[in-house]
């Protein structure tokens, strides 16, 4: 056996420090919980990037039923009802729990919450602060929280890779460094937190780490992966040429702001009767098609929102500014880009996944409740509502300090794989994006599966492995729906009304389909 340091991580191992994976912590009755987090707590996840805020059914003219029909909406027919009646039922203890931790949400000059609308909700239910700044001050609160916590421990700074499993249960990860060296990290239960992949496209408005390397390690360890063909776009991410690309929140628009083209129309009028407030998936498939036909889009909050653009939306307007464009007097270029994915570990209502051992919460997870599209606003809800059921469940379910037999470490092999991942990314933007086809997905699928043949480092083969499973879900699903539409086959089919679960052995098997019916039309 080769010499590798082992942490005891103890009852609870919490893999990844987004919302989620914070909230969890927190509410954790087993002690001690274990953090890990591959960067600073509190900064590095894509829910610190939150714009919008958190929907909450929490108003006089609000039900949780209200909100469910919202999401039913939304999710294009294949929300799973119960789950979205659990995660609004449950919106208004757990914002209440994120006030109690201190999160300054917006208030009245009564002290009451604010509440802000958003597209496709029929309320105005989203919980804000100052503006756009929900993300970055909820997560400062809860991170504050956790250090001031002795009974947390936060390990910063390593990576999981791979699932440690022990006789068919999960039993803690492998981890690494950055220089690689391996940490075999042991605990009685793991949650994986882990957020979401946006990261695997080249337009993307999350951190470019979030790569679905939770799917990719929980996927080839067997575990069900459910609907990673569906990955929404948001329409309004700046346009500047910035890796990630900063998000001009969808709240501008609800404020009025509009969507012009370089002749000066605003096309979205004759598109959907919502015109900028139609569902996400519309407004980025009308950006998307003014821009595929060599239109410029800005989006124009000179009239809605002018001067006051620096005290209202202090997040875009100083990303405006560090890109040269003063959002006060001109329009913001803008085009669609990878922003949340639905799809994830498939999760059941307490957030087991079908590995023994592994639970899952947050954007790494499916739990059912976005369907095809997600609602606004509906992410960070469900990022607390399943960290809170979660850790709920892991401390009612014993498991036991059992001695354990360690497995032969994996070989982990780092290498700066920089071009196959821009390879990657500019792939699945290309071809896996807001309009697919048959031709374009197997290109795609081809195109992953030569760069997986050349990759040696395990960051770049796991972002093919969840790379494979969104192409080829999207290949297999032969219907337009939510965010996933294809071009070829525009329409909603009824017959498809259903969620996708696969593996990563059948998204192969799918993909081998796909290259022989290409490779047949040839
Ligand atoms: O536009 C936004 O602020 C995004 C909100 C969300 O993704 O929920």
């Amino acid at each position: 056996m080769r010499d590798i340091e082992i942490i005891d991580a103890g009852p609870a191992l919490v893999v990844g420090a987004g919302l989620a994976g914070l909230f969890a912590a927190l509410k954790f009755q087993v002690r001690p919980v274990t953090i890990l987090a591959g960067s600073p707590i509190g900064s590095g996840a894509s829910s610190f990037w939150a714009q919008g805020g958190i929907a909450a059914a929490m108003g006089d003219d609000d039900s949780a039923a209200l909100h469910v029909a919202d999401t039913l909406v939304a999710g294009a027919g294949i929300v799973d009802e119960a789950i979205a009646k659990i995660v609004t039922e449950e919106a208004a203890p757990r914002i209440e729990d994120l006030v109690r931790l201190g999160a300054p949400f917006d208030r009245d000059a009564a002290g009451k919450l604010v509440f802000g609308r958003e597209a496709a909700h029929s309320r105005k239910r989203i919980v804000r602060v100052k503006g756009d700044q929900a993300g970055a001050a909820i997560m400062e609160t809860l991170a504050k929280a956790v250090r001031a916590r002795d009974d947390i421990r936060v390990i910063e700074g390593l990576r999981a890779t791979q699932l440690l499993m022990i006789d068919g249960r999960v039993r803690g990860v492998w981890a690494r460094d950055p220089a690689g060296k391996l940490f075999t990290i042991v605990a009685d239960a793991v949650l994986f937190a882990l957020g979401g992949a946006g990261g695997l496209y080249a337009v993307t408005t999350n951190p470019v780490t979030a790569r679905g390397q939770g799917i990719a390690m929980a996927a080839n360890a067997g575990a069900v992966i459910a609907d990673p063909e569906f990955v929404q776009f948001h329409p309004t991410a700046l346009d500047v040429g910035r890796d990630p690309a900063p998000l001009a929140t969808e709240a501008l628009r609800g404020e009025g702001a509009v969507l012009l083209n370089d002749k000066g129309e605003r096309f979205m009028l004759s598109v959907h009767p919502d015109a900028e407030l139609a569902p996400r998936d519309v407004v980025a498939r009308g950006i998307f098609r003014e821009i595929k036909a060599g239109r410029r889009v800005v989006l124009d909050a000179t009239k809605a929102v002018g001067e006051a653009f620096p005290v209202r939306f202090p997040t875009v307007y100083s990303s405006c500014i560090a890109a040269g464009i003063d959002p006060r007097v001109e329009g913001i270029p803008v085009a669609p880009a990878a922003h949340y994915h639905m799809g994830g570990i498939a999760s059941d209502a307490h957030g087991r996944s079908t590995l023994p051992g592994l639970w899952v919460a947050g954007e790494c997870a499916s739990t059912g409740l976005h369907g095809a599209n997600r609602l606004a606003s509906n992410s960070l809800l469900e990022a607390i509502v399943f960290g809170a059921r979660t850790a709920a469940d892991m401390d009612a379910t014993p498991i036991g300090r059992t001695p354990v037999d360690l497995p032969e470490p994996p070989t982990i092999v780092v290498a700066d794989e920089a071009e196959g991942m821009a390879q990657l990314r500019r792939t699945m933007t290309a071809n896996v994006g807001v309009e697919r086809d048959a031709d374009s997905l197997a290109d795609a699928i081809a195109e992953i599966g030569v760069i997986r043949g050349e990759a040696e480092g395990e960051t770049l083969i796991a972002a093919t492995d969840t790379a494979l499973l969104i192409a080829a879900s999207a290949w297999a699903r032969t219907e337009s729906r939510g965010g996933h539409f294809r071009t070829d086959y525009p329409e909603t089919n009824p017959d498809w009304a259903r969620r996708t679960c696969t593996t990563l052995s059948a998204a192969e098997a799918v993909a081998a389909e796909a290259l022989g019916a290409t490779a047949r039309a040839a």
